[in-house]
């Protein structure tokens, strides 16, 4: 514990000295959301993480997530320095949509106006006419289909379905998921709300159908605290990667959050709901990354570029979300 003081107090002195700015999500590690609200940073789902990098006048971000987060800082700053505690941070659903595919699939369809999902690569944002995040994906979906559009919709088949369900949109699906939230079982939530039937279920929509469908309350991460902070219910079961609970016990001090079961038993699996990528920031490496950020080898090793080019073309779906945000 000794050394984890000492750590935070050693990286708010190097976030200082280097002027550098951290940018956190509310999967990683609860020393690091702390650690970004203490020092001026931000703390938040991936659309206000955009928002906060685009805005900030700092020329160096660090960002505590995974790689699409700090890609998208980059295609908004381009002149910005971006860094990563550990450039390997991915995820399975930027994995399971390889720009090559995904660009025979659009080219396949034409007619279809192509969503994607901000968990992409730089490469199939620059593909498409629109990128989302979870908190305003269903907005942005249902202003196109009033518009008449077909979509083309990836990587995440759960969100897609349950956007498509709520707004009759014509919407061709990528067979994507989450490794986290694709892990929660329905009929074992059923069980749990009967042991518990005061309990408010509060759910990301990465999940599959049939837990999403047992939701009082469907959101992403930050729609997910406010909607526990403002409830009158003092009993929450959350479907979502548990790194969000530090911040929910916070905001909403007294209230109790159960974890929703996954197929490992929440009881006895404490990393199921957990996301590994997300995992792999800690204080350890942020205080290395900032100690060493001026030499060389951390361009290479811990520095986020994406190609002009491509970021030339992807700016242009985020800022249309931002845009349709604002
Ligand atoms: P939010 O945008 O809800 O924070 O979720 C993004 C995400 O999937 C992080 O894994
Ligand atoms: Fe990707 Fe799921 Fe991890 Fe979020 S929690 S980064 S969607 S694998």
């Amino acid at each position: 514990a000794e050394q984890r003081v000492e750590l935070k107090e050693r990286i708010k002195r190097l976030l200082k000295e280097k002027q550098a700015v951290l940018v956190s999500h509310y999967y990683v590690d609860a020393d690091l959301q702390d650690l970004a609200e203490e020092t001026g940073g931000c703390v938040s789902d991936s659309l206000e993480m955009a928002r906060f990098g685009r805005d900030h006048p700092a020329k160096t971000l660090i960002v505590a997530g995974v790689r699409f987060m700090g890609e998208t800082a980059k295609i908004l700053s381009p002149e910005k320095r971006i860094l990563m505690p550990d450039l390997d941070a991915t995820c399975s659903l930027d994995l399971g949509c390889p720009a090559d595919e995904f660009t025979a699939y659009c080219d396949a369809h034409p007619d279809r106006t192509v969503v994607v999902y901000a968990n992409t690569s730089a490469a199939v944002k620059a593909r498409a006419d629109w990128m989302v995040t979870s908190s305003i994906g269903l907005d942005i979906v249902k202003h196109l289909h009033e518009q008449g559009k077909k979509i083309l919709w990836a990587p995440d088949k759960h969100l897609g379905s349950y956007i498509q369900k709520q707004t009759g949109a014509d919407m061709l699906l990528w067979q994507g998921s989450c490794l986290v939230h694709d892990e929660f079982k329905g009929v074992e939530l059923e069980l749990l709300k009967a042991q518990y039937p005061e309990a408010k279920i509060l759910v990301h929509p990465e999940s599959p159908a049939n837990v999403v469908a047992l939701a009082d309350v469907v959101g992403s991460t930050t729609q997910i605290i406010n909607a526990a902070v403002e409830s009158d219910c003092d009993t929450f079961i959350v479907a979502t990667d548990n790194g969000i609970l530090h911040k929910m016990r916070a905001a909403a001090p007294g209230k109790r959050f159960i974890e929703a079961p996954t197929a490992g038993n929440s009881a006895t699996c404490k990393s199921c709901a957990h996301c590994p990528w997300m995992a792999m920031n800690g204080l350890q490496n942020l205080a290395d990354l900032l100690e060493n950020m001026d030499q060389p080898e951390v361009s290479a090793a811990n520095e986020i570029f994406v190609d002009a080019e491509i970021g030339k073309q992807a700016v242009t779906s985020i800022t249309r979300m931002l845009d349709f945000a604002a």
